[in-house]
């Protein structure tokens, strides 16, 4: 049994698809037993659904975010998951400040399994439609070697 966190800046973009992305493809893999969830290192967007935007793209390839509800990261959190994915250096840093000891080296970047090189999943927020097509790019190679990564274990 494993547990994984991502984690974004407001729960409603980034992490949320990343959750959505790993449980459609989780899906297809039903050796592993994983419990996921993702989270903000904010809480501006506390209880709300992801972005449409994000939505939207994630539907456009067979993947459903219905359900999920933004919140923010938690003491417990830090206690809980084995692994916390964070999408960007900002929110890495976030983390680290933030997380006991006993956590630090849980966490790390998302791309850290991203086979193609890059180490933020950029923030599609304030951004056009091809930020958010990226975004699921990165999410479906990097959850994919994750997979992976968690299966040779
Ligand atoms: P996320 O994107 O961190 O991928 O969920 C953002 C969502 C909201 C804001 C910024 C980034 N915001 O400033 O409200």
């Amino acid at each position: 049994m494993k547990r994984i966190l991502f984690v974004c800046l407001g729960n409603i973009c980034r992490s949320p698809l990343a959750e959505g992305v790993f449980r459609h493809q989780l899906a297809e893999r039903d050796s592993l037993d994983i419990e996921f969830d993702s989270a903000g290192t904010a809480a501006y967007h506390q209880g709300e659904p992801p972005d449409e935007r994000m939505s939207e793209t994630a539907r456009r390839h067979g993947v459903s975010l219905d359900g999920q509800l933004a919140r923010k990261v938690t003491d417990a959190d830090f206690e809980k998951f084995d692994l916390i994915l964070a999408m960007d250096r900002e929110n890495l840093g976030d983390l680290r400040r933030r997380a006991p000891k006993s956590a630090q080296s849980r966490i790390q970047l998302f791309r850290s399994f991203d086979p193609e090189v890059g180490e933020d999943v950029p923030d599609p927020y304030y951004g056009g439609a091809d930020g958010f097509e990226e975004v699921f790019e990165i999410a479906q190679r990097s959850c994919a070697a994750l997979l992976n990564h968690l299966e040779d274990r």
